[in-house]
């Protein structure tokens, strides 16, 4: 018995919604270069129909190869004032200038939109606070899924800050956050559950804990972000190494700088 999109040659062993060709050691169309080395320990690769797959599936493939991802905590407020707080690890920068960022919101199990799509749509206004080490616990209890009427602020026991130019307040202690208004939302999949809906945002304030802010740079020594690895994992930013990226002369070499 395979599972539905599953195609296995005699003996083969899948995982469900696998696709193997018969005796291949990587997947179809991959290409390898003269003298080029395969990472240690990978000698076949697996390779999956996400349409063959039921989505919480895909999302394990998604999650468990796309990280570590940073996240975004984003404050909003209801059209009736009320504060919402909600973490989102589908999160990234867009562009510097006007200076982007953005973070994807799911549509629900039931086919809704969460909380935070809503505040964003209805005021055009969001906040988003980078998690330090120290916001770790805060913000998971912050990913409750609780009624629009609940005060998310206080639900997870966080203290808040006004804002300089939008209504949300942020995080205090938050190492860095992000005032921003709504440029785009572009909605992916409809409203099948588990569909995504794309917020892009223009930064227009940023604030940085005074201590993190060292020679003109954010210090993430002290900022010490945190991000979402798959599953129930964390990653910190403690774990760093330094690679300098290569210069090209004039006559097309490509090296690192001296
Ligand atoms: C670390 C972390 C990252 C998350 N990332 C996302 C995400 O990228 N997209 C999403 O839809 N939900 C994500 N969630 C779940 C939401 O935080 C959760 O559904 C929350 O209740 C949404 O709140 P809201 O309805 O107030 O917007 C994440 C949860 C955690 C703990």
């Amino acid at each position: 018995m395979t599972a539905p999109g599953t195609m296995t040659a005699p003996g083969t062993m899948t995982a469900p919604g696998t696709m193997t060709a018969p005796g291949a050691m990587t997947a179809p169309g991959a290409m390898t270069a003269p003298g080029a080395m395969t990472a240690p320990g990978i000698a076949a690769t697996l390779e999956f129909d996400p349409a063959a797959l039921a989505p919480r599936e895909a999302y394990r493939l998604l999650i468990g190869g796309i990280l570590p991802r940073p996240i975004a905590w984003v404050s909003t407020v209801a059209p009736d004032g009320t504060r919402n707080l909600a973490p989102f690890s589908f999160f990234t920068i867009v562009c510097e200038s006007p200076p982007t960022i953005c973070f994807a919101p799911s549509r629900t199990a039931d086919g809704h939109k969460k909380d935070t799509l809503a505040n964003v749509e209805a005021t055009g206004e969001f906040v988003v606070n980078v998690v330090g080490e120290a916001q770790v616990e805060a913000m998971s209890h912050s990913s409750a899924t609780v009624a629009a009427t609940v005060d998310e602020f206080a639900l997870a026991g966080l203290e808040a800050t006004p804002s300089s130019v939008v209504r949300p307040p942020r995080v205090a202690g938050a190492p860095v956050a992000y005032e921003c208004r709504l440029a785009q939302v572009v909605h992916v999949g409809g409203d099948r559950p588990g569909a995504g809906c794309l917020v892009l945002g223009t930064v227009v304030r940023v604030h940085v804990a005074a201590d993190a802010w060292r020679d003109g740079r954010i210090d993430t020594d002290v900022a010490r972000q945190v991000g979402r690895g798959g599953g129930d994992d964390y990653v910190r930013t403690r774990d760093r190494f330094a690679l300098r990226r290569p210069v090209v002369d004039p006559d097309g070499t490509v090296r690192l700088p001296a």
